[in-house]
Formats: structure tokens, sequence, C-alpha cells
């Protein structure tokens, strides 16, 4: 290339860049995937390697990394806080094996350490005989936040070292290296606590981490459960090991927290990086995010000599899994109607693949994001597909419009039944407005007999269309009306299935109330403010009666969910429902709370549970044994009586057979209750 053209695609490429980190990070809108960037940002850095003449002072490439705050004081970091260079397939790990290659002794055989890539922030600390005595940020590299009193607050950070009094002894000084983030149940917690609170909730665990970390009042990190990873020493007065190995060991017998679970050392590249791209699988299972694996050069000393180029050490390279999104062309927008009435829409795609699956459909959320995003049909679309997440739309790529692209039109009336559609009071989703819609009676019935709900064992969405298709039902409670003889007909009852049914059905007449209240499906109304409702109202009438101001009264629920019960109690096809439940028998008040022994014939008598019993939930077999006098415990001993087995199960089973304990089955242990 001339160097007329290599100026030209220079510039280009400045200008793009530009363009992705102010999407990035001024609008949190990327319209290309991290490895889409760095794919750019290499090729802009080539040139300028090779022709520096061609750098300019706004080149991307000139920018010095930097998070720090202007209100937080600073500390001077010991040694430049390095960062990686990165890989993305297995022949741009051998290429850095090469690179390194040139610089090492021919025949030099190496062993590498891979390590989880904590998709967190960079947190340093430094330690003074044996004492916590600062936290700082990465910052620039060479200065970083002061975050001392907030690291306190972090359980994983430990406060004096070694925590343990069995551990080596520190170092006189020691400066340790990790990652601060949440862990997945932490994150979720702190979301629901957010919705509970009725606040907004956080969107991004690393930003929520970095913004948690940076807080002025430790108080409010110390709400926010952060953990830190360990993974390097920096610096040390006195002797630390001389591999990576060695390190992360000796971290951990310090009292640091290190990724045992994923840490491994190869004496191969071969090994290592079977087990790097095998890795990216399994990535999902751990209890934290990781967006790759980090391949480490184990011997400290080789990794020293190797050095750095720019900000990135040669000695290490972080393998980034393959991309979780995708870029794809939106054909179409589809309407499905759900339980509650609301429309969701679902694109549809080109196929195009995203971590070894096609994907040919994806989520759109809502109409509001279709609207806010300014989602058109024809538009190449950003779509991602990430762990066991149904595959969703991020957003438009902008500079990929033709003016071909027309905008979605909304649903003016329900695919389904045709009736009007209404818009909720947030705007943000549209709805069937008629509650006799077929497909919103069909999604309730769905619910009504699903295992969280009424749990009507037998009878799954495939057995609920059918029974509509065919008019042996028209809503929830004719569930309580159908008769064997109507079963035996259809495809895949033989007697001894529609007998199980039946019986199902027989016992989901006596649930608990509150699990009859959250199976009716009303808006707002989940188990849990189920059990409040129950606890207020003791029966379905007395809630059937309230009014929106004595339902706000209650414990646990809005105004937007009293509103919603009012609304659905005063609808007349629910009137008839529950007067039909009625009929048919079912428990339309709270038996719980009464005290209740039904027999004393297991009293003494001790019963573990195990496995999944044939009809009985485990709740259940728990109160029909508490029932008759006997007690439920967790584990198998020598006082256990009896241990009741179902399938599958667990190794409580193999102790009591040891033990010489009794087994029983369901129906030993209904004929323990019930026989003479
Ligand atoms: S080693 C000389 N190891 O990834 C040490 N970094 O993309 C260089 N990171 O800035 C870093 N997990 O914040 C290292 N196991 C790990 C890591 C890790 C996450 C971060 C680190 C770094 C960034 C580079």
């Amino acid at each position: 290339m001339s160097i007329e053209s290599l100026s030209e695609r220079a510039a280009e490429l400045r200008s793009a860049l530009h363009e992705h980190i102010y999407r990035y990070n001024v609008l949190s809108d990327p319209i290309i995937t991290d490895a889409e960037y760095d794919a750019l940002l290499n090729e802009l850095r080539e040139i300028e390697t090779e022709h520096p003449e061609l750098i300019t002072p706004d080149s991307p490439t000139q920018r010095v990394g930097s998070d720090l705050s202007s209100d937080l004081p600073k500390v001077q970091h010991p040694r430049s806080i390095l960062s990686l260079s990165n890989a993305y397939s297995e022949a741009d790990i051998r290429a850095w094996r090469q690179r390194i290659g040139r610089l090492l002794p021919e025949d030099a055989q190496l062993e590498y350490v891979v390590e989880p890539k904590f998709d967190g922030l960079t947190v340093v600390l430094a330690y003074e005989n044996g004492i916590l005595v600062n936290a700082a940020t990465r910052g620039n590299g060479e200065v970083g936040d002061d975050v001392t009193p907030n690291a306190r607050t972090i359980r994983t950070v430990p406060l004096r070292i070694p925590a343990a009094s069995s551990g080596p002894d520190a170092p006189a000084r020691l400066v340790v290296r990790g990652e601060v983030l949440f862990l997945k149940q932490d994150f979720q917690a702190l979301n629901t606590r957010m919705r509970e609170e009725g606040l907004t909730l956080f969107a991004n665990a690393r930003n929520t981490a970095s913004g948690a970390l940076k807080q002025k009042d430790a108080r409010i990190t110390a709400e926010r459960p952060l953990t830190m990873y360990c993974y390097n020493i920096v610096v040390a007065d006195g002797a630390v090991p001389d591999t990576q190995w060695k390190t992360l060991q000796y971290l951990r017998e310090l009292g640091f927290l290190t990724a045992d679970e994923v840490i491994r050392c190869f004496d191969n590249l071969d090994d290592t990086i079977e087990y790097a791209l095998g890795y990216a699988e399994h990535r999902h299972d751990l209890t934290y995010e990781i967006d790759g694996l980090v391949i480490k050069v184990n011997s400290l000393a080789t990794a020293d000599e190797l050095g750095v180029v720019g900000k990135d050490p040669r000695g290490a390279v972080a393998y980034k899994f393959p991309a979780e999104e995708a870029t794809t062309k939106l054909r179409d927008v589809v309407w499905n109607v759900g339980r509650t009435g609301v429309l969701t829409p679902t694109a549809v795609l080109d196929p195009v693949p995203i971590g070894g699956v096609i994907v040919k459909q994806a989520s759109l959320h809502n109409y509001d994001l279709i609207a806010s995003k300014d989602i058109r049909l024809g538009d190449s679309v950003v779509v991602k597909r990430s762990g066991d997440v149904i595959p969703y739309v991020v957003g438009p790529v902008l500079p990929a419009r033709t003016g071909e692209e027309v905008p979605v039109a909304l649903p003016e009336v329900c695919p389904v039944c045709g009736s009007p559609v209404a818009r909720d009071e947030d705007e943000v989703a549209l709805y069937c407005t008629n509650p006799a819609c077929p497909e919103r009676i069909a999604r309730n019935v769905e619910y009504f007999v699903s295992r969280g709900a009424l749990d009507i064992d037998g009878l799954g969405e495939r057995g609920v269309r059918l029974l509509l298709d065919l008019g042996l039902i028209h809503d929830e409670a004719d569930i309580f009306y159908i008769k064997p003889d109507d079963l035996l007909p259809l495809e895949g009852f033989g007697e001894k299935r529609a007998a199980n049914l039946m019986t199902s059905i027989e016992r989901a007449k006596h649930r608990p109330l509150a699990r009859l209240i959250a199976a009716l499906g009303i808006r707002g109304v989940g188990s849990t403010t189920a059990e409040d409702l129950v606890e207020h109202f003791h029966s379905l009438d007395a809630l059937a009666a309230a009014s929106v101001k004595d339902l706000v009264g209650v414990d646990g629920v809005g105004p937007r969910t009293a509103q919603s019960l009012a609304e659905w109690f005063a609808e007349p096809r629910n009137k008839a429902l529950i007067e039909k439940l009625r009929a048919a028998g079912v428990e339309l008040v709270d038996t719980s709370a009464k005290p209740v022994n039904d027999s004393d014939k297991l009293a003494g008598m001790t019963f573990v549970l195990t496995g999944t019993l044939p009809s009985l939930t485990r709740t259940e077999a728990s109160e029909i044994i508490q029932r008759n006098g006997g007690k439920v415990t967790d584990s198998v001993s020598k006082k256990t009586s009896y241990v009741v087995a179902g399938d599958a199960p667990g190794s409580k089973l193999d102790k009591a057979q040891k033990l010489g304990i009794s087994i029983l089955d369901e129906a030993a242990l209904l004929e323990l209750v019930n026989g003479e």
C-alpha cells in the first residue's frame, strides 16, 4: 500500500474508532463487538508502528486508559499496573507463542498457567507488616483512586495476612493485584432489593461494582456485596514464589480468594489451548462473570525477561471467548399474546450462528424498546445470546442503514382474537383488551396447572391445548369437571394415565389457598404476594370483597397490584370462574393455620425424605407425616425410623441402607398412616 492510502486508511480507522468509543462510553450503545473494536484498533496500531509519522495527537492509540475520579484521593502505584493483549482464536494464541519464542532460546520449554479473566475491575491492595494499608483502583496504570475504606467492606479482602494463623509469614510489604466483582447471585439479590424498594434496577454488574467501589460513603459500598479475587503480586519486600502457579497457591494460603475451580497449569501449549477453547462452554457455570481466560507463562523470571509492549506484558495473553453477539438482518416482527394479555414482539431474523447455535428468532422485549431504539424492518441488528438467556436484539446498526428500512408497525388489534389493543400506563407494553381472548385463556390455563401454581401433574402445555381445542374445557375451572371418560378417547391417554391425572386434579382442589390465588395469574400477584393476601384475608371471598383501599393496607401490596386485584375480581368472567371452582369443591379458605393432628400413628417416629415421590410433593409428604405425629429431619442417622424414598434418591438412601434403616415408598408411607 502506498503511504497515501495508508494515511487515508489510518484517518478512516481513527474516525471510526472515535465514534465507537463515544457510543460505548457515552451512549452505552455500542454497535460493534469488542472483538471488532480490537481488530480496528490493532489495524491502526500496526500502521502507526510501521509509519510513526502518521500518528496524530488525537489518535485513539495515544489515549492512556484511565478511570480516575476527580473527587477521590490518589495513590501512586509502586509499579505500572499493566493490561493484557487479546487473542480470539487458537491461531492468535499460537501467534503469541511465536512472537515470544523469538525472544527466547530456541529450545525453551514453557509451562502455562490458565486463569479466569474476571469481568470486574482491577484493585491493588497494599499490606505493611501484614496489615492492609491501602487499596486503589487501576486509574491510569500509574496513579489510582484511593478506595481503602470501601475495599475494607469487602469480606474477601483480608484486613490482615496471613488471615489464618497456619498461613505463611507475610513479607514486610506486599502489594497484590486482583479483581473486584459481583457474584451473579449477589448482583441478582441486589436488584431484587432495588425492585422491592421501588428503585431503578442496575443494568450491568461490572459498572455497578465500579460505582460501588468508588462511593464516597463506605456505608453504601457495604450494602453492595462485592467479592475480590486475587491473581498477582505487584511488589514484595521479602521472598515470594518464582512461578505464577505457586503465587496463586501462596496468595490462597495468605488468605486471598483465588479462582481454584478454573486455574490449571500445563507443560505444553496444545493442552493449554485445548483447555482454554473448551472452557467457553462452561463459562456460565461459574458463580461470577468471565469474558475469557488468561494464559500466563508460569516462570515469573521468564515473564519478566519477556518485558512489555506498550501496556501489555508479553508473558501473558487474554483469550477472549467467541463473541456472543452477531449482526444480522431483521426481517419481520411477530407479536405473541401472554397470559395477562401483554403482546410481546419477537424478531424474525436472517439465520445467524452465535456461539455454535443458529439463531433465527430473538426477543425484542417490548414495544417501548422498538420505539426507543428506533428498530426498523430491514435493519442490520446486533443480536446477543449469552448462556441460557433467550437471544435478544441489542439494537440497530445505524451506519448500515440504506434508507429502505421501514418502521415496525404497532398492532392495533390482537393478532389472535382481533380485539383492540391498549397501552399500559407506562406505555411500555401493549395488551389485548379482551379477557376472553382464546390465547390468553390458554396461557392462563397452562399457568394454572403448572408446577409453581396448582401443580397438576400429568397435564402440560400440550394437554391443555388439546383439551381446549376439543372443547372439553373452556377455562381454568373446567379442569375440575373433567371425567375419566373425557380423557380415554384422547391420544396418549390410557387408563393409567387418565387415572393418574384424575388423582392429581382431585389433589389440586386442596392446595393451600395462596397457591390457588397465585395460580389465578392476576397481574402483580406472585406467590409471595399471594401469601401476604392469605395472611390478611384468610379466604378467597374476603379477598374478592376487598376494596382497593383495603388492599393497599396489606403489607407487600402496592397501589398497582391493589388496582389489578380489584379489577380482576370485578370482571364477570372471573366471578363466574370462582363460582365454578366453589361448585367443584375447590378449597377457597385458608386451612393451613388450623392446628391439625389427624392421628398420632407416627408419634415418636423420625422420617427422612429423599428423591421424587410418584404423587406427593415433598411438602405434602412432610405435612402428612407431621399431621400424624411424626417428625421429618434432613439427615439420616441411627435415630431415623424410616427413610421415604422416591425416584432418583440421593446419598441418603445409601446411608440408610448402610445403617439398616427401613425404607418406605410412597404407598408404604400412606399405608402406615391409613392402615389399621
Ligand atoms: S493479569 C501483569 N490476570 O483483564 C498482569 N488480568 O484485559 C496483567 N483481568 O487489566 C493482568 N482477570 O484487570 C490478569 N486473571 C487475570 C485477570 C486479569 C481479569 C483483567 C485485568 C486487566 C484486564 C486486561
